[in-house]
């Protein structure tokens, strides 16, 4: 989605708001542009990469202390060079970047026609900077109190930074339902849709929260004000990213670096939780309200994309481990289809970026419902975070490919200790079954880097089928999400189409499909069903469906049955996910980079959809 950098301060501001929206690139956008303030407000935007709108400006006059800059994702309006950010008002002496929708933009927008404004773009953000001008000049108010009495109109989300050629020493900043991080420096302020942009300069900044208004003064303290006037204390927080976790550390692509950091991310998701002394799992969100989790007759699930794929896993073991019947949403379809929510239901809302606009509505639908709302968030001070009554970070750190692989055996990970964490209040495991758990749970880091030694035999599989036009991916119970989430992950960085079904509904159509072009990948380790999976690959076999499986170390016969195998470490069949998703991850991997395609930024899509 769309990237916002802002900076007001003693340095060239030009140098600080490029770099950030290079490192704001893997939000995803389709255009990009910057206003600087020197006495003049000049405004430079093109269609294209970061490195597009570079070249654009290299004969301009880029001097200047305060600015702003903006990678845009098209939501109203194609992409294209006018409707790139920063917008203009009217008279030319503001400009505003946004992040966001403007529901109400059309009737805002006729009401300006109306009162002789005229509008160049197709885009909702124009329709913004014109209400807050047309609001200025006509009350003769200054602008902070101008852009609180617009956002007071506004329907949607947005998160926005204005610049005024009438006062260079100030920039305003706002934000709802779209993430805005301000960064404190020594006698700067920095600006940005995420930390990534401000780390390098400093690690004190301020997570704006809903109708929030940042003032950022040269020589002054941030204020901080809602959109009704009302004076906020900014609470300051110390960053915990380093630098390095933001680059790729020697590996060719983010996504690889973030399937060889699983075994560090799964070990920090853990960190601080387990108590093996005293058998006891120690999450301060189950703690502070385990009534909520003894008295809960379900649990719905909701989450979107691959973190809809952990809840599924989170499904099999909330049923497993503590008997509570659970229910697992696409939030898309959650938020509209008035769904029956019982003030003793938990809802538990996953979210790698915290921002997925269909995620955090859905929260919104169900505390306004009486649930109780759980996040599980990579993201800490995003908005899913802070719109939950409580929760769990995955702490996988910065994920920075699109195709989520950290986040998702990050969010199992935590998924696994919640559903032990509330097993341990309802007394539904006992301390035997607990134990062992808890070990193999503690296993799982070295046996993922044992899996991740394999990856040149994947890379070598990888590349017998980079031809594919279709793959299917089949699994049973615990496996069934991870066919799902390996079909996902191929399709979304191969462009390949990929499908995952449950291992046994294959009889119901799918078989159809099979033949000696069609790649089947099967899960099939040595727990459930097992048995069962091996039919189902003998009947692909039948149809000269050719075979990758992955498979438990030591299974001959599955593996002669297959064309490939993948041999993993034996776990227990709840923990298998974490260990069977990995081999799956390199093999999307591979086959991409063989393809030649954009690993980390895959056409079409974004690393965060905050928009619906
Ligand atoms: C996963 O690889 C995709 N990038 C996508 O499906 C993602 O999981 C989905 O958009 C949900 O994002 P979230 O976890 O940040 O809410």
């Amino acid at each position: 989605m769309c990237g916002i950098v802002g900076y007001i301060g003693p340095r060239e501001a030009y140098p600080i708001l490029i770099k950030g929206l290079h490192r704001l690139e893997y939000r995803g956008y389709d255009s990009a542009g910057v206003a600087i303030l020197n006495e003049k407000l000049r405004v430079f935007k093109c269609k294209g990469k970061v490195s597009e709108l570079e070249n654009f400006v290299k004969d301009k006059d880029l001097h200047g202390t305060i600015g702003i800059a903006h990678t845009r994702w098209a939501t109203h309006g194609e992409p294209n060079d006018i409707n790139a950010h920063p917008h203009y008002s009217q008279s030319e002496s503001l400009a505003l970047i946004h992040n966001g929708i403007i529901e109400n933009y059309a009737i805002l927008k006729e009401e300006l026609i109306h009162n002789g404004y005229t509008f160049f773009s197709n885009t909702d953000t124009e329709v913004l900077i014109q209400l807050i001008e047309f609001i200025k000049e006509s009350n003769n108010i200054g602008l902070v109190e101008a852009v609180q009495l617009a956002l007071n109109q506004v329907i949607g989300a947005y998160a926005i930074v204005i610049i005024s050629k009438d006062d260079p020493d100030t920039l305003i900043a706002a934000r709802k339902g779209s993430p805005l991080v301000v960064g404190i420096g020594e006698d700067d302020f920095f600006l940005a849709s995420d930390a990534t942009p401000i780390i390098e300069y400093t690690k004190n900044v301020v997570y704006l929260d809903d109708e929030e208004i940042a003032i950022l003064r040269r020589g002054e303290e941030i204020k901080v004000k809602t959109i009704k006037n009302v004076e906020k204390t900014p609470l300051i927080h110390k960053l915990e990213l380093s630098l390095s976790a933001l680059e790729k550390e020697g590996f060719e692509h983010f996504m690889l670096k973030e399937i060889y950091e699983q075994p560090k991310t799964i070990r920090d998701s853990c960190r601080g939780r387990i108590q093996k002394d005293i058998h006891h799992i120690s999450m301060a969100g189950i703690i502070d309200h385990k009534d909520k989790f003894l008295k809960a007759k379900r649990i719905i699930i909701t989450a979107a994309g691959t973190s809809w794929h952990a809840g599924l896993v989170g499904e099999y073991l909330f049923e497993e481990l503590t008997r509570i019947p659970v229910e697992v949403e696409y939030s898309s379809e959650f938020r509209y289809r008035n769904p029956v929510i019982d003030k003793d239901d938990i809802v538990i809302a996953i979210s790698q970026s915290g921002e997925t606009a269909d995620t955090l509505a859905a929260i919104e639908l169900a505390k306004s419902k009486g649930a109780f709302i759980y996040g599980i968030c990579n993201v800490v001070g995003s908005s899913i975070a802070r719109a939950c009554h409580t929760g769990s970070f995955t702490h996988a750190g910065p994920e920075i490919g699109v195709a989520s692989t950290k986040a998702f055996t990050a969010q199992v990970t935590v998924l696994t200790l919640i559903a032990l964490a509330i097993a341990q209040e309802k007394g539904t495991v006992d301390k035997a079954k607990f134990d062992e758990i808890i070990d193999e749970l503690e296993s799982i880091p070295d046996k993922v880097t044992k899996i991740l030694k394999l990856d040149n035999e994947v890379k070598e599989i990888a590349k017998m089928f980079t031809y594919a036009r279709n793959f299917l991916y089949l699994g049973r119970g615990y496996n069934f999400p991870v066919a799902l989430e390996g079909a996902l992950k191929l399709k979304e960085i191969s462009y390949i189409h990929a499908e995952g079904y449950p291992a046994a509904e294959m009889k119901h159509g799918p078989i159809a499909l099979i033949d000696a072009e069609m790649p089947v990948v099967v899960i099939a380790t040595n727990k459930g069903t097992y048995e069962k999976v091996i039919s189902n690959i003998q009947e692909v076999k039948a149809r000269k469906g050719r075979i990758i499986s992955i498979i438990t170390e030591g299974d001959v016969t599955v593996k002669e049955l297959s064309d490939f195998s993948i041999e993993i470490p034996e776990t227990k069949g709840m923990l298998i996910p974490i260990l069977a998703s990995i081999p799956l991850q390199l093999l999307a991997y591979h086959i991409a980079v063989f393809k030649g395609c954009n690993v980390d930024q895959p056409r079409n899509l974004a690393k965060s959809v905050t928009v619906e």
